[in-house]
């Protein structure tokens, strides 16, 4: 941002006189709602939708809340911060949410301390995005979180020799280094990292070169939508599943839309992962019935509408902890503080890092009442975010 871009962000921020409090809060929402990741976009307007639905339009029966929604498309940094902006000096948002792409998280976080605004990140997975501006807090997950119990699980599964496939932004990077130094602290080798450019379609090459290098299995990351199901398919079209090489991923790569596409060749697929809407608990059950009348189907439900469901929590108790005020520094003061039971499971707000700790679950592709699932086997309970402090 430059710096009468700082300024202009500030100088609104400043029209709100601090202790006065809103009428309406304004919350604008930025993401894929358009063009080939615009599922995510749907389903962060799901789980906001639901949220509502669930625990009322208005934050303690009292402050109206009204909500702008900004299609990003996909990983376009310039765009995201160009609307975040707009929405913080035009639109005058008290807060913002969403953001499905780590670059366009790291964009934005610049424009958040001048202003004034919190962001609650809903999907963005790099792990030092919390670490751009003391105002983000974060619902969803970080590679780290999510790839350290894999590598725990290949190595009680006696896999010696496993190859990296990540795309090579943000996230993939995160979780080829999560992988890799977790795999081999446990006597495992990782004896090839494959980094996919983001616009990759073709898998078939990448195919090649995991079975040229003789490793048991390859581990995968791709951001949710069309190239998970593009390398999911190579890789069991190549004939590698019958080759006996394992897939193994974190659930973005298995996220519930892909799976009919699949079809039962994606029978025991194993992923590490925050949620699966097969998950079994009386919170998911009461979240997903919400959904379903929403949406009229849980076909094209995944991991963002649950990660917007509680990113709303957070932003509800935010505007409850400041009474409808401008006063990011009590908002984040009061996340910091936030445990609650998600449709996932038990979370709660690190103080430290403003990220949330929850289990990880082992899932394996698997079918129930003829539906292809994310069964969930084994659990790794209260998980950090182990990459911004690579000591855990
Ligand atoms: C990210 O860009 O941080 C990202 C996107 C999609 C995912 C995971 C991470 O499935």
């Amino acid at each position: 941002m430059n710096w009468k871009g700082i300024f202009l962000a500030f100088a609104a921020a400043l029209m709100v006189p601090s202790g006065a409090s809103a009428d309406t809060i304004k919350v604008g929402i930025v993401g894929p709602f358009a063009g080939p990741f615009a599922l995510a976009g749907k389903n962060f307007k799901l789980g906001i939708d639901a949220y509502r639905a669930l625990n009322g339009e208005k934050v303690g029966g009292k402050i109206d809340v009204e909500f702008i929604y900004r299609d990003t498309g996909g990983p376009n940094p310039a765009k995201a911060k160009a609307l975040a902006q707009e929405l913080i000096v035009k639109d005058k948002v008290d807060y913002l949410g969403g953001v499905y792409f780590t670059p366009n998280a790291m964009a934005i976080a610049p424009l958040l301390e001048p202003s004034k605004t919190a962001l609650v990140v809903f999907n963005a997975a790099t792990s030092a995005i919390t670490q751009r501006s003391p105002y983000i807090v974060r619902t969803s997950f970080t590679m780290w979180q999510n790839t350290v119990p894999m590598a725990k699980v290949a190595s009680a599964m006696g896999l010696k020799k496993i190859i990296t496939t990540v795309t090579d932004y943000g996230p993939g990077i995160d979780a080829e280094k999560a992988f890799k130094k977790t795999f081999e602290s446990l006597g495992g080798s990782v004896p090839e990292s494959i980094r996919m450019p983001v616009k990759t379609t073709d898998f078939s090459p990448i195919m090649q070169r995991i079975r040229d290098s003789g490793a048991d299995a390859v581990f995968a990351f791709l951001p949710s939508g069309p190239p998970t199901l593009a390398y999911t398919k190579s890789f069991i079209d190549n004939g590698l599943r019958d080759q006996g090489i394992k897939l193994l991923t974190t659930g973005d790569v298995t996220h519930e839309p892909d799976l009919p596409a699949l079809g039962e060749r994606a029978l025991g697929i194993r992923s590490t992962y925050h949620y699966s809407l097969a998950h079994e608990s009386p919170e998911n059950e009461k979240f997903l019935a919400k959904v379903k009348e929403i949406a009229g189907t849980l076909d094209e439900v995944n991991m963002c509408a649950v990660g917007a469901f509680d990113g709303m929590h957070v932003i509800y108790k935010m505007i409850e902890a400041t009474d409808g005020k401008r006063d990011p520094d009590k908002a984040i003061a009061a996340a910091k503080s936030l445990d609650w039971k998600s449709p996932r499971g038990p979370v709660r707000i690190d103080p430290q890092t403003r990220h949330i700790r929850q289990n990880i679950y082992l899932r394996e592709v698997a079918k129930k009442n003829g539906k292809l699932i994310n069964k969930e086997i084994q659990i790794f309970a209260d998980q950090p975010d182990s990459g911004l402090a690579p000591t855990q």
